[in-house]
């Protein structure tokens, strides 16, 4: 199928025996299935037992479900209100800031960074199709940052009646009380509310909360009565969230194609389910990463990005990986590099250092714009006139080609995940691709990949300073 993305382990198997491939292989399936009943289990409402709490499958089937609802329901239906939205706030406003935390916020970041234009927020109105700047706050305590943002939104907008000048506020939280955001969220609304008026119907408008049913936010946002609340669905976890409402709306503000995103994932669901092993992307990933680990000893898992519009993606999924799978003393450890920036940082470890690493490129196969290419040069002082001619994307797949054999004469083992392109459609069959081989490789080695326990240690002791300083 046009634009399919497809996963390529061949070097690295060359360094895994065969015949331990064939023996994941019923393990591998018999983990396909567990996860398969995970989905059925959340769908029939029975009680989940305790072996299996929490369990957020909810994330496998909905890109398929949005589709269905927006094609049955059009406009009433959920991605239709979220467009609604969209372009209420594209009309109206020129800023838009998103506040969020985690998964309440990367994966908008990665979509933003992959799909818009690298200087979004520099370009004038007009170059950027009257689609808002984004900032995204409330993912630290970084006083210096928040407050710079403040200030900046304080100088540019001044008279209210200039839409250039307006701005509006999401704010990403499921259970509406984590610190960060919630702390964010105070701030940044009293300052939305000191220029359009507290009780104005801008502030009410203007202010888009995503929330779980229930929670602060969820009860503050009724209380204001404000004009539009997207919910995030019980059954699908934070870093697992972003086809709900938490990535789509910033999508949807951003402009991009909703349906071509879904139907990626959805495409990518539906090639898990049926797939071979063997022909098959989320397994396949599966079993080569868990190989390399369980039989070379390889737990850093390093996600090699070619191109800078991926970084991002890389940092989600770090999250996505860590979070899911990091537990109980076990878990491969994620590290995003970008190259070939990178290769002028980490590259010398990759080579020579610890042999406990398994890098996986991320490649664009086409770029999306037209090639640059190097141009000939009167006194070649340089001495590059020999390259003349030579498109970025040719000497970027030379780097690319030059690093796998790098690390193949010294038997460190590669594998390659391609994009045809960069677009909504192959973004959308890698990022659900990645939240499935989470997932199966939790239930594959028996860690429960939802919910973070540990996340819970520094909270609760956070809370107990702040509550000590208040005294
Ligand atoms: O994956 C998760 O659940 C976490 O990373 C959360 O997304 C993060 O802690 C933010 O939580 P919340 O959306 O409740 O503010």
């Amino acid at each position: 199928m046009a634009y399919e993305i497809s996963y390529n382990p061949a070097a690295a198997h060359k360094i895994l025996k065969k015949s331990h491939l064939r023996e994941l292989k019923p393990k591998i399936l018999e983990a396909r299935d567990d996860v398969l009943q995970d989905v059925e289990l959340l769908n029939s409402g029975s009680k989940v037992p305790k072996s299996k709490q929490p369990l957020d499958a909810g994330f496998i089937d909905l890109p398929r479900l949005l589709l269905e609802e927006l094609s049955e329901e059009g406009q009433s239906s959920l991605l239709g209100r979220m467009q609604e939205a969209a372009e209420f706030l594209q009309k109206k406003t020129d800023q838009v800031v998103s506040l969020g935390i985690g998964g309440s916020y990367m994966g908008a970041k990665a979509l933003f960074e992959a799909l818009c234009h690298p200087f979004h927020n520099e370009l004038d109105r007009s170059a950027r199709n009257s689609i808002p700047r984004i900032y995204f706050e409330g993912n630290n305590l970084d006083n210096d940052v928040a407050r710079s943002l403040l200030d900046l939104l304080a100088n540019r907008c001044k008279k209210k009646s200039d839409v250039r000048q307006r701005w509006s506020l999401l704010a990403i939280s499921k259970s509406g009380g984590t610190l960060e955001t919630a702390v964010a969220f105070r701030v940044f609304r009293q300052a939305l509310e000191k220029f359009y008026g507290k009780r104005s119907q801008e502030s009410r408008d203007f202010v888009i909360p995503i929330t779980g049913e229930t929670g602060k936010l969820r009860d503050f946002s009724n209380a204001r009565k404000y004009s539009r609340v997207f919910p995030i669905p019980d059954g699908v976890g934070g870093r697992f969230s972003i086809f709900t409402a938490v990535g789509l709306l910033p999508a949807a503000v951003l402009g991009l194609d909703l349906k071509q995103l879904l139907q990626g994932a959805a495409d990518m669901t539906e090639r898990f389910r049926t797939q071979k092993y063997g022909n098959n992307p989320v397994l396949d990933f599966v079993a080569t990463s868990h190989l390399l680990e369980r039989e070379q000893g390889l737990t850093t898992r390093i996600l090699s990005t070619w191109g800078k519009k991926l970084e991002s993606v890389g940092l989600w999924y770090d999250q996505l990986l860590a979070e899911s799978i990091g537990k109980q003393e076990t878990g491969a450890t994620p590290i995003t590099v970008v190259n070939t920036r990178d290769l002028h940082s980490r590259g010398q470890q990759h080579q020579e250092g610890v042999r406990d690493k398994f890098i996986t490129n991320l490649i664009v196969d086409a770029p999306g714009t037209k090639p640059l290419s190097l141009p000939k040069d009167n006194s070649d002082q340089d001495q590059l006139n020999q390259y003349a001619g030579r498109t970025w994307p040719e000497m970027l797949d030379a780097a690319l080609h030059g690093t796998n054999k790098a690390y193949a004469d010294v038997r460190r083992p590669t594998a390659d995940i391609h994009l045809p392109k960069l677009n909504e459609y192959t973004l959308g069959q890698l990022l659900q691709m990645l939240m499935l081989t989470t997932v199966l490789e939790g239930r594959l080695i028996g860690t429960n990949p939802y919910g973070q326990p540990g996340v819970e240690a520094y909270k609760n002791n956070t809370m107990a300073n702040l509550k000590r300083m208040c005294k």
